[in-house]
């Protein structure tokens, strides 16, 4: 062994290899995969970083004490192998790119062993999650997350470069810091010199992003981790990296085109997809209306239309109610649809009741009429709705959602849209779909306290022509806020910031934060926007949203070497745990 590593030194990968490395002396290490022992003659898949090779362990190449070691590795043993490359013997192995070539082994080395595997190390398991998180070091030896983790570091790689030719600097700022409000709650850490007094870990570094601004910097990026005690879901991650920008002197449009061109040559770099640019852009109001929510999927059509002033004068009370009394009525239509079931629809009508509609109609259109049990009420006005606006065609089903609360309505017939495209297959796995989202309002009503909210964050600017709505009518405030979606994943958010002291007081009024309590937790801010704050905006990319969707994986946790679980734990260090009383009692903590 000790030749190995000290003298010998690994040549090539061991997915390197190809015919044209015939006849080369090489020197592998890595794991062995799979053995075979064919009577006499023992033939390895021996795993690295770069893929996987054969190699043939035979007396005819090595002394018996060398063949006493090759006779002892099992699977995932460590080992070291210097051989020659030689075409395959046997057929070529087409599953493989190094299916042409086999090395036959000339002196072999064990250069540690291991215990027998919790699972087997393959693209495909089907080990439980928790046992994989447990054993994270073993399941990132499996292809697919090497890929995702190879591709991740390449992406952050181009976001680098990217950022560093169009002038931005990489700044760092502070993880143990003060509390940003970016919605969630914050992950609180005690301080021990300052008893009874904590840090928040930052859900981002927006303010110093902005600080840097005043401090002149004009162009900042930094790739940053962000904390969030938020529910967690598939594409959240309680601690996740973000793409994080900043820059002064600019307009959406400016940073929209410097973004564009980040994800433009991500996708060429990695993918090899072109992404035609200006990714397009439209309006939240834009988005509502033609797909029932802010982060569309604009891989496939099948929008939403509007039936409300058509349905006005409908017998059919379900439709008329809301039409008159300030609701909506809405919903799509599904070519070939009218293939559905009884049962179909009534899984649909489920659906839609999960985002609180109170029933889905719907009617079938066939040999150039109507069926279905509203088909009795399509009047005239229906009818030519329908059939001109909604579009439907024989062979359709059109689906419709009525509410008096339009934002009901259209949620649900927003994710119906997305739930039918998924089920009749109507985007191909490789394709991508952005869209920009522009003017979000600045504020939105909580549901439960009534209390105003910001929307983004509230830092950010009022479109100036509606700064003066501020007090009067802050619900109909637009802002110049930009959302990046994604295949319907928001993978990025950011905005113009509010750089003059009283329109941010002002902000902070309209959300029911007082001067004090504005004075305690931004003085900072407040203060630094009143010595020449240059007009500023920027972004934040969420990266593992960005990167678990160019690999094509379900969760971002498959592209997080080391992520937490939905219960916000990790199951490998078994991380939250409890710390010792004297510990707690350093920092002056007790447990109730
Ligand atoms: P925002 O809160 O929209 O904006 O976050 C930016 C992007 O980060 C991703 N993201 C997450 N990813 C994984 N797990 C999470 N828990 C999580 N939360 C958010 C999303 C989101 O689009 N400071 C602002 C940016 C700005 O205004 O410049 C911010 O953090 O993809
Ligand atoms: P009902 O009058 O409640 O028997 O409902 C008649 C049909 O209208 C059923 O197919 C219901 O699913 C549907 N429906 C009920 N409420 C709504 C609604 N708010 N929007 C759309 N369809 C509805």
């Amino acid at each position: 062994m000790a030749r190995f590593i000290e003298e010998l030194k690994k040549s090539h990968g061991a997915g390197e290899l190809r015919l044209a490395h015939q006849g080369e002396e090489v020197v592998l290490m890595g794991w062995v995969d799979t053995v075979r022992d064919l009577g006499g003659t023992q033939f390895i898949d021996l795993r690295d970083r770069s893929g996987i090779c054969q190699v043939v362990l035979s007396s005819e190449n090595l002394s018996a004490d060398q063949l006493e070691i090759a006779k002892s590795f099992r699977q995932e043993f460590v080992v070291a192998v210097r051989g020659e490359v030689i075409a395959r013997g046997g057929k070529p192995n087409p599953n493989l790119k190094t299916g042409e070539i086999e090395v036959t082994a000339k002196e072999v080395a064990l250069l540690n062993r291991s215990k027998p595997m919790p699972f087997q190390i393959q693209d495909e398991v089907d080990t439980g999650e928790e046992i994989r998180l447990k054993y994270r070091f073993l399941d990132l030896r499996r292809a697919p997350l090497q890929r995702a983790l190879l591709m991740r570091s390449k992406a952050a790689l181009i976001a680098r470069e990217h950022f560093a030719a169009e002038g931005f600097v990489e700044i760092e700022t502070p993880v143990l810091t003060k509390s940003t409000p970016e919605g969630a709650r914050d992950y609180l850490v005690p301080s021990r010199i300052n008893k009874g007094k904590f840090f928040a870990l930052p859900q981002s570094p927006q303010l110093f992003k902005q600080l840097l601004q005043v401090a002149g910097f004009e162009r900042y990026f930094q790739i940053c981790k962000c904390f969030r005690d938020e529910d967690l879901r598939a594409d959240r991650q309680p601690e996740f990296t973000q793409i994080d920008l900043e820059m002064s002197f600019v307009t959406p449009d400016d940073i929209m085109t410097i973004c564009d061109g980040m994800l433009k040559k991500m996708f060429k770099g990695i993918l090899d997809v072109d992404i035609q640019t200006p990714i397009p852009r439209i309006t939240y109001d834009e988005a509502l209306t033609r797909y029932g929510v802010d982060n569309p999927d604009v891989r496939f059509e099948m929008e939403l239309f509007d039936i409300t002033a058509d349905t006005m004068g409908s017998a059919f009370q379900v439709f008329s109610g809301p039409a008159n009394g300030g609701g909506l009525v809405t919903g799509i239509v599904v070519t070939g649809g009218a293939k559905y079931s009884r049962k179909d629809v009534d899984g649909l009508t489920d659906f839609v009741k999960t985002y609180g509609a109170k029933g889905l109609a719907w009617l079938k259109r066939d040999d150039g009429s109507f069926s279905g049990p509203v088909s009795k009420f399509v009047d005239e006005a229906l009818s030519a709705a329908l059939l001109d606006k909604a579009g439907i065609k024989d062979g359709d089903i059109v689906l419709i959602v009525a509410d008096m609360d339009p934002s009901v309505a259209r949620t649900a017939a927003g994710r119906l849209r997305t739930h039918i495209a998924k089920k009749e297959g109507l985007v191909a796995p490789d394709q991508f779909g952005f869209t920009w989202v522009t003017e979000f309002p600045m504020f939105e009503k909580d549901a439960e306290t009534g209390k105003l909210a910001a929307m983004h964050h509230p830092f950010t600017s009022p479109r100036p022509e509606d700064i003066a709505l501020l007090g009067a009518d802050p619900l109909k405030v637009k802002t110049r806020a930009y959302d990046i979606v994604l295949n319907g994943q928001e993978i990025g958010g950011g905005s113009i910031r509010i750089h003059n002291q009283e329109v941010q007081a002002e902000v902070f009024k309209a959300l029911g934060i007082g001067d004090e309590e504005a004075r305690i937790k931004f003085g900072f801010l407040l203060d630094a926007l009143s010595f020449g704050a240059p007009p500023h905006g920027g972004l934040a990319f969420g990266f593992d949203r960005l990167v678990s969707i160019m690999s094509g994986l379900d969760s971002i946790r498959d592209v997080i070497a080391f992520p937490k679980t939905t219960r916000a734990g990790c199951l490998m260090t078994d991380a939250p745990s409890e710390v010792d009383e004297p510990q707690l009692k350093e920092l002056g903590i007790k447990l109730i």
